[in-house]
């Protein structure tokens, strides 16, 4: 399909290219040096403690889960309207994901009255998920869990570049989730951070990440060990040279992009503005500074959503949906004991649409969109 206006894209720079080159002549791919400076800039540039880079943010979930100690029996207590990454984490570990309702349609983040109606004495930690880079009420979250004793682990897959009361999203619960996939607002293709500012978790990522050893190659490479112990189970989720080297160039133009992602986002709301409220552009208003990395709207109550969306398709412009409901999808209704109601979840993720976003669009671009809206919606 040749889009007049796609969904995302990307384009990389000479930045981009000579740093993997450089990595490519260097001969040195696996986990290195390079990735220790990315880690250390992503670490400055969240101002968390520790940081350490991963393969994807799926894996950086799962970790989280186990330093945790989360396993069978347990309850975690995870968003619907999210990528299935937030539920499967937990599910790796034996334990089970036990769904909670956003807030509305102005703000699509997990609820902390619904939250707080789901919790059980099973319940093992709380994973919240800032939708589109937007902070979740992580004040009040948090505030509350503390006084229950519950974890919170961020899934900011979204968030890269996400602020809130000046603190980078991902540092505020006990451990953070990045990610680098393509689509991404800092992309390395596939990728992704663990963030902590606990030494003692941090010295669990260390182990879980790779297979539990006390030393690593590039250890041995640079004359520090000579062999390893391996103290626990753990996993190779590293990541590359190749993929670092691109993160610390993407890194670079982080604040950039996710400037001209606010203008853009800032734009659509204007050119929308005459349609509200009938259709919801939510997060207006919204505390803290965003990564702005999706554009959703939301259709009026008794849309034809995907009879919008082909419209949209037949004017060249892509949408999306983000997301349909976790605990709506087959595997999961089988597991039967994660069944639950969530009527905003439910009502809110029927009418949802996703706009293109992205630093390179343009304004005639954006434009395009937005008179492409009016008219499916007419
Ligand atoms: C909200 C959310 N969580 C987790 C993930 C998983 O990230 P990755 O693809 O890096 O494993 C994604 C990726 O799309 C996501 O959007």
């Amino acid at each position: 399909m040749n889009w007049i206006v796609p969904l995302s894209d990307i384009k990389f720079g000479d930045e981009e290219k000579n740093a993997v080159q450089a990595v490519l002549d260097s001969g040195w791919l696996t986990m290195g040096g390079i990735t220790q400076k990315f880690e250390e800039e992503f670490r400055a540039y969240t101002g968390a403690k520790h940081a350490f880079a991963v393969s994807n943010a799926t894996v950086a979930l799962h970790m989280a889960c186990l330093a945790l100690g989360i396993g069978p029996g347990d309850e975690v207590i995870v968003p619907s309207l999210t990528f299935v990454a937030t539920a499967n984490c937990v599910r790796y570990t034996g334990a089970t994901p036990v769904f909670a309702d956003i807030n509305g349609e102005n703000n699509l983040t997990i609820s902390l009255s619904s939250i707080q109606e789901k919790v059980t004495p099973r319940t093992r930690a709380i994973i919240v998920m800032h939708y589109g880079g937007y902070a979740c009420d992580m004040t009040s979250i948090i505030e509350w869990a503390r006084s229950q004793h519950i974890p919170v682990i961020e899934d900011a897959a979204h968030a890269v570049g996400s602020f809130l009361d000046s603190k980078h999203l991902g540092t505020l619960g006990a451990a953070g989730c990045f990610s680098f996939f393509s689509n991404k607002n800092l992309s390395t293709g596939e990728g992704g951070m663990i963030v902590t500012n606990d030494d003692v978790l941090a010295e669990k990522f260390r182990l879980l990440r790779s297979h539990g050893m006390t030393s690593l190659t590039w250890d041995r490479h640079q004359g520090h060990a000579w062999s390893y112990d391996v103290v626990e189970l753990g996993y190779n989720y590293r990541i590359d040279e190749i993929r670092s080297a691109l993160g610390r160039e993407q890194l670079k133009k982080l604040d950039g992009f996710n400037a001209r992602r606010r203008e853009i986002t800032n734009r659509y709301r204007e050119l929308l503005s005459d349609l509200v409220p009938d259709v919801i552009v939510p997060f207006k208003d919204h505390p803290g500074i965003s990564a702005h990395h999706i554009m959703p709207v939301i259709l009026p109550q008794g849309s034809d959503r995907l009879k919008f969306m082909e419209k949209m398709k037949e004017q060249g412009i892509q949408t999306s949906i983000h997301y349909p409901p976790i605990h709506q999808f087959t595997s999961f209704k089988k597991e039967g004991k994660v069944l639950s109601q969530l009527p905003v979840t439910e009502d809110i993720a029927s009418r949802e649409v996703t706009l293109p976003l992205y630093p390179l669009l343009t304004e005639e671009q954006v434009e395009l969109v937005a008179y492409a809206v009016r008219k499916a919606y007419s």
